[in-house]
């Protein structure tokens, strides 16, 4: 028998099934009943909405149906009816049953509903199989394939870039170091010092913090490109914004000025933004009943405002202003001050109640590749405020001038010795060019109101925890 799939049952036009018999297969949310019949909501993870299938008791085997508990996996033969009951369009009238593997009551974790957030991170094995889950894996799917889809339609090309690399971009010092050494007892030189040269490539290495340096090698020859892929950094920060291993999207657009970037940014956003909305429903529904009341009112908004331009200077005033008419925040405020996540939120959630872009920053705040402005003080900087979430876009225009990198490279003590390609793009055929990075997950918490940057990733890596 062929097996459908129970999105397709659901929200296709299956008319043409109506009463004859098919095969589903999936796990059990729950089983309720009387003396005469049960019912199983069965549920497959090809959407959150489960297929009712009804069992008469007198049919079956008393010791199957006893052992058909919730989480268990079973596969059905049925006849699809238009259901009676309410909640549902059609249903499956069982007349086989094979029961592929229980799920001990006395053990299996996820009998009741309404589990903490932190027991579910404890059975991250599990948790994949709720529905809140399940909606957030389907969210997280549709988000990487609008993305593709966006660059794609706008001829970027996919650009990959490596995870293990020799450099630091954003110069944080925050890499996790990769290493064949013996740990225990590591070949030494003369001066007592770790000796790289031993070291399987020759050099000290990490994992990467951001695809950025190699991505603008491949905006400097093919145009457009965008890289998307894991990214990692070693900082201590156990906030609900930030992981240790996370996904992010950097695309890199040469002869881009700062108004085309920032153009690109919220474009981008709106359109996946609109791609949840238009692409899945059902799910946000679930989260907006379950997570978060106000999230497609949220979404909505978004894609229908015009986010600010907000220059960083412009931005200290509006909080210096806050701060003299009493408003309190953790953190002081002055002009060149990298703002914490109050300050951003306070500008994004009270004062505009809207995106903001901030731009222009001062330059002892940001990296060394910004554009820096004729002004001596700012360079070029762009970052997408968001409300609930803060940063989620971090992205500039780059200094495309040798001499004034070359500055801003010894401002800054930055090794010179494995910075010589990244040079040599502004030595050869050197262009103005831009670009940016969004983390994923921040994009996922925004889109699914969740709370927590662990709960939309299936395996996060935060200090101290790499299980599963
Ligand atoms: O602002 P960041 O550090 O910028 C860069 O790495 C640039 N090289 C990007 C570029 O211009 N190509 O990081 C970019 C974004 C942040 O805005 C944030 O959304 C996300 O990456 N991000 C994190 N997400 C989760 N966990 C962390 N620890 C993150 N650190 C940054
Ligand atoms: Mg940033």
């Amino acid at each position: 028998m062929k097996r459908i799939e129970i999105k397709q049952l659901l929200t296709q036009s299956v008319e043409h099934l109506i009463d004859t018999t098919i095969n589903v297969k999936g796990w059990v949310r729950t089983k309720r009943g009387n003396k005469n019949v049960a019912f199983i909501a069965l549920n497959d993870g090809s959407t959150i909405n489960n297929i009712q299938v009804v069992v008469d008791l007198a049919n079956f085997d008393e010791d199957l149906l006893r052992r058909i508990t919730t989480g268990a996996c079973i596969s059905v033969d049925g006849k699809l009816v238009n259901s009676q009951g309410a909640g549902q369009s059609v249903e499956i009238q069982a007349q086989e049953i094979i029961l592929y593997g229980e799920a001990d009551p006395n053990t299996y974790p996820l009998q009741k509903k309404g589990h903490s957030m932190e027991f579910l991170r404890e059975i991250g094995h599990l948790r994949l199989r709720t529905n809140t889950f399940g909606a957030i894996c389907r969210i997280r799917h549709n988000m990487a394939y609008a993305i593709h889809t966006f660059f794609h339609e706008r001829g970027f090309f996919y650009f990959h870039t490596p995870l293990i690399t020799a450099s630091d971009c954003e110069g944080a010092g925050e890499m996790f170091q990769v290493t064949t050494l013996n740990l225990d007892n590591p070949p030494r030189k003369e001066d007592g010092s770790v000796d790289y040269d031993q070291d399987f490539f020759g050099k000290m290495t990490a994992l990467t913090v951001s695809g950025q340096l190699e991505g603008e090698l491949g905006a400097t020859a093919l145009g457009k490109i965008y890289t998307f892929g894991p990214t990692f950094r070693a900082e201590n920060s156990n906030t609900p914004r930030h992981l240790a291993e996370f996904w992010m999207v950097e695309p890199e657009m040469a002869f881009y000025q700062l108004d085309d970037l920032t153009a690109l940014e919220e474009e981008f956003i709106k359109y996946c933004v609109r791609w949840a909305l238009d692409h899945c429903a059902d799910d946000l529904e679930f989260l907006n009943k379950m997570i978060d009341k106000d999230l497609i009112e949220r979404l909505k908004s978004v894609v229908d405002t015009d986010f600010v331009r907000l220059p960083y200077t412009e931005g200290i005033r509006i909080l210096e202003e806050a701060v003299k008419n009493g408003r309190k925040f953790e953190f002081p405020v002055y002009w060149g001050v990298d703002l914490a996540s109050e300050h951003e939120r306070y500008l994004v959630e009270e004062h505009f109640k809207k995106p903001v872009i901030m731009i222009d920053y001062p330059k002892e705040i940001k990296a060394f590749y910004m554009k820096q402005n004729d002004d001596g003080k700012t360079v070029q900087g762009t970052d997408v405020l968001f409300p609930q979430i803060g940063e989620i876009i971090g992205g500039s225009v780059r200094e495309e001038n040798y001499d004034k990198l070359m500055a801003s490279i010894t401002e800054r003590n930055i090794p010179m010795k494995d910075m010589w390609w990244y040079l040599d793009t502004r030595r050869y055929g050197t262009c103005p060019h831009a670009g940016f990075g969004l983390g994923f997950e921040r994009l996922m918490l925004f889109v699914t109101g969740m709370a927590n940057i662990r709960d939309v990733i299936p395996f996060p890596r935060t200090p101290k925890t790499a299980e599963f």
